[in-house]
This record gives C-alpha cells, sequence and structure tokens, in this order.
C-alpha cells in the first residue's frame, strides 16, 4: 500500500476522492481522528469511532447545513436562490427533540407497509426497462437501467407524472452537485437555477394536493399535520421533498452500477449468487457496504470533547466516513473482498446508524434485490465494454457514483 505525506493530504481532491481506499487504511492505522492541517475538519475513519459519534446527537450535531448550503462568493448565484424559497432544517440537518417531529412524520409517510406494497411495480419497472434492450446485447446500464430505476419508483410515489421524468433527474443532480461543493461557477448558476425551478414545481404540487388529495407522498406531507395540528410550511415540506428525491435516486442508482461491476471484477461471487439466489439479501448488503454510495457525512461537536483520545474542541466538524468504516478490517475480515455470503454484511453502516438512519433503506434493498434479482435471471455472461468505461467517479465529497458503464451479455433464453 503507498502511503502518503498526512501534512500533505488533501483529503477532498477528487484525485484522492477518486481511489480513497488506500488513504482510509492509512489513516484507520496511523491517524484514525485526523485533524485536516490548518482547518477545524476532523476525519474519522474506524468504524467503532463513526458508531460513537452518530449516535450521540448531543454531543455531535448535524446542524451542518451551513455547510451543504453555504452562500456563494458568486452574487449571481446568491441572487438566484433568493428566488426561491428559504431553507428550513428537518431531517437530515435537524437534531432531536425537533428532528422526531419530521420523522415521526416521514415514517408515517414511508410506512413499512407502503413500501412491501410497492414491490409488484417495482419488480415491473425493472422487468419493463431490461426488455427495452434484452435483445442488444450490449447496453448503457447506467442510464438503461440503474438512473431510471430510482427515478420511476419515486416519480410514481411522490405523484409526479412520467413525462416529467427528466426534469426530477436535473433537480436531483443539481442537489447532489451542490451538496458535492466540487462545482465550478457556470455550474453552480445552473444548480441555482435548477433548484429554485424544483422549489416552484413542488410548491405549486403542495397546492394542488391541498385542494385535492391524492394517495401520493406530496399529497401526504401536504395534508399531514404536526406541532398543535398544523400544516408543514412551504420550506418545511420543500426541504423534505428535495431529500428524499435527492437521497432517494443517486444512492441507489450508484448502488445498483457499483454492485454489477463489483460482480463482475468478482466472477466467482458472481457464480456463487447465480448458484445460490437465496443469497441475493446478503450480496445486497454486501454492495452496499462496499459501495457505501453516501460515502461520509458531517457532524459539528456541540462542547470540547475527545474521540478515540483525540481532543475536538466545540465547533469543531467531523467527517465520519462510513465507506471507510465498512472497511474496517476489525469488524470486517479481508474487508477489501466481495463475499457475497459474508456473516455479518449487513452489519454495514452505508445507511448509516441511530437518528438519522436511512429513511429510505427499505426502499432501496427493495430496488436493489430487485434490479440484482432480475439481470442475473435474464441475462449472463457480463463483461464490461472495451472503450466505453472510464470507471470514473463523479467528484462530489459526500456520495460516490460511476460517470458510465457499458455492459456486453447474453439474453438467457
Ligand atoms: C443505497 C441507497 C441509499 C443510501 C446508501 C443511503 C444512505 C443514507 C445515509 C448514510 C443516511 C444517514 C446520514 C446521516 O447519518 O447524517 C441517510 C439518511 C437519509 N436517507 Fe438515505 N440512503 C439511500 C437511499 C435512500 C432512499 C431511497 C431514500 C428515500 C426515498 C432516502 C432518504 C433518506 C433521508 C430522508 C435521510 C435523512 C433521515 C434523517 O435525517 O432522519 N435514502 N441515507
Amino acid at each position: 500500500m503507498s502511503r502518503v505525506d498526512l501534512a500533505e493530504l488533501d483529503f477532498f481532491s477528487p484525485e484522492v476522492q477518486e481511489c480513497p481506499f488506500s488513504v482510509y487504511q492509512q489513516l484507520q492505522d496511523e491517524a484514525p481522528v485526523w485533524q485536516m492541517p490548518g482547518t477545524n475538519v476532523f476525519v474519522v475513519t474506524r468504524y467503532n469511532d463513526i458508531r460513537e459519534i452518530i449516535r450521540d446527537p448531543a454531543r455531535f450535531s448535524s446542524s451542518f447545513s451551513a455547510l451543504l448550503n453555504a452562500g456563494s462568493s458568486n452574487e449571481d448565484v446568491n441572487a438566484i436562490y433568493g428566488q426561491g424559497y428559504e431553507m428550513v432544517e428537518t431531517l437530515l440537518t435537524q437534531d432531536p427533540p425537533r428532528h422526531r417531529v419530521y420523522r415521526n412524520l416521514v415514517n408515517k409517510v414511508f410506512s413499512n407497509k407502503r413500501i412491501e406494497g410497492m414491490r409488484d411495480d417495482i419488480q415491473a419497472i425493472a422487468d419493463q426497462l431490461i426488455s427495452e434492450w434484452i435483445d442488444d446485447g450490449e447496453v448503457d446500464l447506467l442510464n438503461r437501467l440503474c438512473v431510471p430505476l430510482p427515478i420511476y419508483v419515486i416519480a410514481d410515489q411522490l405523484g409526479v407524472p412520467r413525462s416529467e421524468l427528466t426534469l426530477l433527474k436535473k433537480w436531483s443532480d443539481a442537489s447532489t452537485s451542490r451538496l458535492g461543493r466540487l462545482a465550478d461557477e457556470e455550474q453552480q448558476i445552473q444548480n441555482a437555477k435548477d433548484i429554485v425551478e424544483f422549489q416552484h414545481y413542488f410548491a405549486d404540487l403542495i397546492d394542488r394536493m391541498r385542494e385535492h388529495p391524492e394517495d401520493n407522498i406530496i399529497s401526504d406531507l401536504a395534508n399531514n399535520t404536526i406541532d398543535e395540528g398544523r400544516l408543514l410550511t412551504k420550506p418545511e415540506a420543500l426541504g423534505m421533498i428535495q431529500q428524499i428525491l435527492v437521497a432517494g435516486n443517486e444512492t441507489s442508482t450508484n448502488a445498483i452500477a457499483g454492485g454489477v461491476v463489483l460482480l463482475i471484477e468478482n466472477p466467482e461471487e458472481q457464480a456463487k449468487l447465480r448458484g445460490s439466489p437465496e443469497l441475493i439479501p446478503t450480496a445486497v448488503e454486501e454492495i452496499l457496504r462496499l459501495e457505501t454510495p453516501t460515502s461520509g457525512m458531517w457532524r459539528r461537536a456541540t462542547q470540547d470533547t475527545e474521540i478515540d483520545g483525540v481532543a475536538i474542541p466545540e465547533g469543531s466538524f467531523l467527517m465520519v466516513r462510513f465507506a471507510a468504516g465498512n472497511r474496517d478490517e476489525s469488524v470486517f475480515p479481508c474487508a477489501g473482498a466481495m463475499q457475497v455470503d459474508r456473516e455479518n454484511a449487513n452489519n454495514h453502516m452505508a445507511f448509516g446508524q441511530g437518528t438519522h438512519f436511512c429513511l429510505g433503506a427499505q426502499l432501496a434493498r427493495t430496488e436493489l434485490q430487485i434490479a440484482m434479482t432480475t439481470l442475473l435471471r435474464r441475462t449472463d455472461n457480463w463483461a464490461l465494454v472495451e472503450g466505453k468505461n472510464s470507471l470514473k467517479h463523479h467528484p462530489n465529497v459526500l456520495l460516490r457514483g460511476l460517470m458510465d458503464l457499458h455492459i456486453s451479455f447474453d439474453k438467457v433464453s
């Protein structure tokens, strides 16, 4: 493993993020709670340290939205955001006890019963998408399955017509790019335009659902009440919709695409899975562990404290690196290897843990299981198409996802 000079390490640079695994391991070995030189940011890479932090919201707050939505230095960008709605802390960036008020509302909206009821629809969507190219022998899998599957599912649930799916994808990409904080100025302006367009679209939809309620998530959010029986304000509802949209799209897309590459790179594991399809749920957990589409998340120290013997001053930011925790050898032996029957695969932290445990975990698992089962059943002899795959990831400090994925395959008759 090549070692880097930690005093010189630019952890969030696109180069390090493209292939971060040896850096994760070095940090775990040498500086598991590592202060980025010249900053008040600590990067945390060991499983147990991350676990301690995310299960203690009183000491480690999620009020880090200033980091995510910080005003741009570009006045044009700020002027565009001025035409939209203010951002309100609801789920991801809200702390208990207020967090519970919003979370209870969405837990109701995202009930296990609703997700179970979606299984047949998700299967039908997967089959429909695959049928479109099953006779072609080669496919842009990213854009013909991994991207559309979660978007179709969430669009149906949000009550957005299929004709507007490209808009949904555009808005989701803009929010992800804003979160990622690596966009150039031109991209920041486009992101701002797209996000404000998203806000106005859903503000109108909320009004329509208040006048004529339907059986979908927007209608539930628009009409359920919180506090002493009041409806959500527009910024509250928009904040929640934006999180559901973004969190529910990119991450699932990235998990499906990353999972297919892992299975191509590990032909023996793929063969094991084809021979024993009952392993699919465990294989999906293993994919989530190795891919960790949400590589990390922020926390803010509310007091002077310490983690693993390292002093953390009040107000410091902690980058809890789920992707590193998921490769911690003390929890997952041979952590870099894919084992579709790994006994403790579902101890991974790809969905976080504790207060902010992913709202969409059950939905994501269902989508992944159906996508993998259907792909394996209907196609075989997968291979990466030469010359069409960079196997590079979108530059983003929080989310990890492939830029392209073209595979060749045989149709199973
Ligand atoms: C493979 C797919 C997914 C991954 C890897 C993932 C990952 C995560 C992680 C790590 C967190 C915790 C963040 C923290 O601790 O600060 C989280 C929270 C969240 N996720 Fe997911 N997610 C996925 C899919 C989804 C889906 C499908 C939805 C919704 C449809 C969703 C909605 C949310 C929301 C709303 C939160 C915030 C919950 C809260 O703060 O109470 N996610 N997700």
